[in-house]
Parts: structure tokens; sequence; C-alpha cells
């Protein structure tokens, strides 16, 4: 089977190198990192193409990022007869938009945060004064993981009320915001595969979205991530499905929205039980770094299946661990400098059980790896445990190096 992965980042690089096990993987566009060996490559080859996706022919067409997802890319290609996974445009719009998903919530009964959507200042300062801490503003639209303040200051809060309506934090995405009531508890991702009806859930895991050691400094898109995850049971697990992801799906169908593709449940582990965070369209990124690599059964097929709408079984993991550190540029996240050499990559692929995959990298003239984002690379380390996979991650990310590089030094401690 020849597959077309749409992306750049280190999520694609995840799920090129795992369907590489059984597939001919194109990727489209890419980076330079994943036409070298990263440590978790399967037999098939991949090629890395600046073709568009619509001008390559293949059997299934997986699509990374929300961005193309929600400019309806999956829907030109269906309708170009082609099989995809990945929603149209109008299932993107849950993630597109904060106020669509919390309207859909509520008409699934899903559990979720109290909210409400403002595009003045003066009535949102009201709501927000009603609150109590955490108090939670986050943009309508798409800001890159980066559009939520979660803060117990109100004064602060208040202030990033007015940054964001008046357009100077997150232009026209910020124009309309939404305030939540603040949840209290641990955060689990479920990566849920869904055929237009039903859904399976991959293995759990847990991401670290502040930018420094023990939670502290602004949101990123996620300095890392770990799998499995050691309170998520199956028991919870199956709970999640039946009381969040499935009525998604079915309140989706009602829409008349035939909805395949990944939906990523961002959850709130509260006293009160599982509450969704949010939703994202896609693949979590760096969640899908350590939860591809732990598939036993075939990824190509679990995606192709559901592209068709005809989801059967479920999809089996090893029993052992993953963890990826984000090693990001120097500025990341507020202002990322890029163009820096890239050193130590062959020595980081050597160490036992680690794998390297590439996120924002380019190369330069002569042919060496630069950095070209924020998140730069990610360090992944495989192991019999969690302790054991996150020592050969920092074993291996110990030789990689460019100037002003930095990581989290806590990924998967506080488990
Ligand atoms: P989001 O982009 O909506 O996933 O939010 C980013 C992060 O902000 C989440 O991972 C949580 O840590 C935090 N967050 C978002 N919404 C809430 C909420 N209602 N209560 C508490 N924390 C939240
Ligand atoms: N890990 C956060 C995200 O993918 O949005």
């Amino acid at each position: 089977m020849r597959v077309v992965v749409v992306g750049s980042g280190g999520r694609e690089h995840a799920l090129a190198a795992v369907l590489s096990r059984d597939a001919e993987v194109v990727v489209t566009p890419g980076n330079p990192a994943m036409s070298r060996a990263s440590g978790l490559d399967g037999s098939g080859a991949i090629t890395v193409t600046d073709a568009g996706p619509e001008q390559i022919d293949a059997d299934l067409y997986v699509i990374g990022p929300e961005a193309p997802l929600v400019d309806g890319l999956a829907d030109r290609l269906r309708a170009a007869g082609r099989s995809v996974f990945g929603p149209g445009a109008d299932g993107a719009r849950l993630e597109g938009s904060k106020a669509f998903m919390k309207q859909l919530l509520l008409e699934a009964g899903v559990p979720t945060a109290q909210h409400r959507a403002f595009d003045a200042p003066d009535p949102a300062i009201a709501y927000l004064r009603e609150r109590t801490p955490p108090y939670v503003v986050k943009t309508d639209g798409l800001a890159a993981g980066k559009g939520v303040l979660v803060t117990d200051d109100l004064a602060a809060a208040e202030a990033d009320v007015r940054a964001k309506l008046a357009g100077e934090s997150f232009g026209d995405a910020g124009r309309r915001i939404v305030i939540e009531e603040g949840m209290v508890g641990t955060e689990l991702s479920i990566l849920a595969v869904c055929d237009g009806t039903r859904a399976v859930a991959l293995a759990p895991a847990r991401d670290f979205k502040r930018v420094g050691d023990g939670d502290t400094g602004p949101n990123t898109g996620g300095m890392g991530a770990y799998s499995p995850v050691a309170e998520a049971t199956p028991a919870l697990v199956d709970e999640i499905m039946a009381t969040i992801v499935v009525p998604t799906v079915s309140a989706l169908r009602v829409r008349g929205i035939d909805y395949r593709g990944v939906l990523y449940a961002g959850l709130m582990l509260t006293a009160q039980g599982p509450k969704i965070i949010e939703y994202n369209v896609r693949f979590g990124d760096p969640e899908t770094q350590v939860v591809v690599p732990r598939m036993t059964s075939s990824l190509t097929e679990l995606l192709a299946s559901a592209a068709a709408g005809e989801l059967t079984g479920e999809p089996t993991f090893d029993d052992g661990a993953a963890v990826t550190v984000v090693a990001a540029s120097e500025g990341y996240p507020a202002a990322p400098r890029t163009g820096d050499v890239i050193d130590g990559l062959d020595d980081a692929i050597a160490v036992t059980g680690a794998a390297v995959l590439g996120a924002g990298v380019g190369a330069d003239g002569d042919g060496r790896l630069v950095t070209a984002g924020g998140r730069v690379l990610d360090v992944c380390g495989f192991g019999p445990d969690l302790a054991t996979a996150r020592g050969r991650a920092y074993e291996a990310l110990g030789y990689v190096s460019w100037p002003g590089m930095h990581h989290r030094n806590d990924i998967a401690t506080a488990s």
C-alpha cells in the first residue's frame, strides 16, 4: 500500500516511520530529517516531496496538521475519489472554533467546563468577575495551542481579555474569546480513531504543555510526552470512550458530519470524573510520537479501515513504555530563533532504544540539518518500563546540541 502523509513535523515523522513498517510512505512537504534514519523506521521506503498531496497518487492520505483539515483538504481529496484519514472542513470546526465545539458538547451531554463566548470586553470582564479562580481565557480561533491563559490572578485575566479582543495578542483569532470554568485535576490525552460511526482508543498518553520544569512558564504546543499513563486503566479509558468520545461522534453524525479521522480528547481527570478540556481533530503532537510506535497491530490497516468507514477490531500495543522530550530552539515559544546547525544526531540515534524525529528542521546550503522552527526535534526513548524509556531519551538528548537549545528535564518523572 502507498500512503501519503501530509505535514512536516515530528508527529508526521512518527506516523511515517510506523506506517513504513508495512507501507510505502510519501511525506509532503515533510522535512529533511525524514529522509534519514530515525531509529524508528520500518522496512518500507519514506520519500519526502514538495509535490502537493493532490498531485500524488496513493491508496491512502493521512493529514497531520489542523490547518489543511480546517481548509478542506480532506474534502477536496475525497471529491477526487481518494481514501482519506482526516475529517472534512465540517468536522474540523471542532478544533477551528471553540464556540462550535462547546455547543456540540452541550448537545451531546458530554462533561466539560461551563463557558461563555464574548466578542466585547465589558460583558466578558463582568462575567470573569463572577467566577472563582483559576480563570481560563481562550481565543476562539486557532492559535497553535498558545491561545489559552490559565491564571489565579483576576487582573491578569482581565488584561488578557482586553488584549485578545483588541486583536493585539492573537490577531483575528482572538477577536472572539471563550471564558471557562477552571477545572482542577490531572490531564490525559486519548487519541481515538473514528470511521464516521465507530471509534477505538489508542494507548493513553500525557503531554507537558508548559515550557519550563515543574509546569512553569507559558503554554507551548507540548514539550514532551509519555505513554502509557498509570492512572489511565482500561476501565477509565472505557468510561472516557462511553461518556465522551462515542457521544461526540454520534452528535457529529446527527449534524450530518461523517467524521473519519482522529478525535483527540484533551481530558482533565477531576474529582467528579473525566471531563473534556478540548478536542483536536488530528493526532496529538508530541503524543503521537509515544503512542504509535507502541502499536503491535498495523497502523496502516487501522487508518485505511477508518478512512473506508469500516473500522473492525481494536488496535493493540506493546507492554513497554515510550517517552519523548522536545528539544526546542532559543526563544521558543515567544520568538524562536532558526538557522542554527544541529549537532550529534547520529550519536543520539545510536543509543539503544532511542529514536530522533525531526520537527522544526530544515537544511542549509551544505545539506546540514538546521533549526527551522520552535520545536526542533523529538528525542524518544523506548523500553520495558517508563524509567528505562526516560533514561534512554535523556541519554540520547545528551548528544544533541545547537546554540540556545533548551528542553524540559522532568518529562515523565511526575507519573
Ligand atoms: P487547550 O489549548 O484548550 O488544550 O488548553 C491548553 C491548556 O490549558 C490545557 O492543557 C490545560 O492545561 C489548560 N486548560 C484549558 N482549559 C482549562 C480549564 N477549563 N480548566 C483548567 N485548565 C484548563
Ligand atoms: N499536544 C498538544 C497538541 O497536540 O495540541
